[in-house]
Order: C-alpha cells, then structure tokens, then sequence
C-alpha cells in the first residue's frame, strides 16, 4: 500500500545536516501506524516527503504501486488531492474562508457536486464536534477548535492515505479520544494506510504498531 525505502533528507546550505537516513517503512492495506520520536527528530519532515510536498535527497515513496518521484508536479499535486489527507500539525487553514468552505475544499477542488459537498461536509463538522461552527471564521475559533477543523478537512474526501501530525497536540483529552477514534475508523474503513505522528503514548496506543524515529532510523515499539 505503502513502500518507503531509503528515504534520506539533508538540510542546510554551506554545511547540511541529514535529517533522515536510509528510512524503511512498509505499510499493508489497512495498516495504521504511529510514529514518536523527540522534537526535531524529522518527523514532520518525514510526513512532507511522504506527501510529495518535498523531495527527498535518496530513495523512493511508493502509495498503490505509484512511485511520488516518477510524477511531474501537476501529477503529484492531483494524487495528494485525491488520495491524501493531511492534518498539519500548524493546521494551515485558510483565513477568508469559513470552516466548512475550509472544509469543504478537497471536496470542492476535486470536482465532487456541490449538494454531495454540502451532505459531507455537515456530517463532518458534526463528527468533530463542530457542527455549530460552520460559519465561523478560523480567527474565531481557539486552538483546539482549529485542530479539529484541519481534521476534518484531511478526512471529508475519505483518502486512501491519512498523515496526521500531531493531531491531538491541542485538543483536550476528550476530545483526543473521539478524534483518534476517527482517525483510525478512516484508515481501516477506506482500507487505506495512515501514520500518525505523536508525542502521546496513549494516542499511539490506538495505532495498530508504534515506531521511534530515532537518528538511527525507524525502529518498533513494543506496546
Ligand atoms: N525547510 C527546512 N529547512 C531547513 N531545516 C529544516 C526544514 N524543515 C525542517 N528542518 C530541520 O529539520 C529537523 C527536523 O525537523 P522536523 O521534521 O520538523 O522535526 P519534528 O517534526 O520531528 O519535530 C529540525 O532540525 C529542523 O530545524
Ligand atoms: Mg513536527
């Protein structure tokens, strides 16, 4: 479903520094993992090169067979809006939009009618628990509010492939549970593949195996 193999990424001009070496990672239909590892360890990172939103200096990112790096721009732009949800861990809304025009958007630019789009979105928002906020404006809303926004938003065009960053960083803890229990219906419904990158052991207890991302590499967690 999903085939990682030798992912390498340096940053940094005159003296770059490699933030992810010789990565490895096989996700099978419907397999949902999470990722933890410290604070500047390349997990973000690692999520954007998974998405095609940077290109990595070695190795290859294959989702159903089609390698990231065999696609022009426009070609990659089209898979990640078909096939990808991402929950950003800055959420990245747009600002002159409401939350369900927010939420709508991959819905909206992947051509689905727009009576379909309004059906979605709803029962989106309502999942979350935002029903009441439709028309709100993202300056209007608190943190935790806005996380579930980005949520909902990587969810409503059901992708194949979910890569959640941090996802629970700013909800309280029970509203964690319901959008981890979300996340991971997504994933095993769509029979699609998901990463979910966190620091919380008990988020990580919902994936069906954890990983460290370490300067070595990715390694197995026991639970
Ligand atoms: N666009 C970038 N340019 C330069 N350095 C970057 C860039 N993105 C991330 N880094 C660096 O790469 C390292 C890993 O960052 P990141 O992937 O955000 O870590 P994590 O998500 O695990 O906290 C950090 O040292 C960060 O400063
Ligand atoms: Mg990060």
């Amino acid at each position: 479903m999903l085939v990682i193999k030798g992912l390498s990424k340096s940053y940094g001009g005159a003296r770059p520094r490699e933030v992810l070496r010789g990565i490895e990672l096989d996700l099978a239909a419907g397999e949902y993992v999470a990722i933890m590892g410290e604070s500047g360890v390349g997990k973000s990172t690692l999520l954007n090169l998974i998405a095609g939103l940077d290109v990595p200096d070695r190795g290859t990112v294959a989702l159903h067979g089609v390698e990231m790096s065999a696609l022009d721009d426009a070609e990659r732009t089209l898979l990640r809006r078909e096939r990808i949800g991402f929950v950003f861990q800055a959420f990245h809304l747009l600002p002159h939009l409401t939350v369900a025009q927010n939420v709508a958007l991959p819905l909206s630019l992947n051509g689905v009618p727009s009576a379909q789009i309004a059906e979605r979105v709803g029962a989106m928002l309502a999942a979350v628990g935002l029903a009441s906020a439709a028309g709100a404006y993202p300056r209007e809303l608190s943190g935790g509010e806005l996380q579930r926004v980005a949520i909902a938003r990587a969810l409503v065009h059901r992708p194949l492939l979910l890569l959640a960053d941090e996802p629970t960083g700013n909800v309280d803890p029970e509203t964690a549970v319901q959008v981890l229990a979300l996340l991971r219906e997504q994933v095993k419904r769509e029979s699609g593949a998901g990463i979910l990158v966190t620091h919380s052991a008990a988020a990580a207890a919902t994936a069906d195996r954890i990983l460290a991302l370490t300067s070595e590499g990715l390694h197995p967690v026991t639970k």
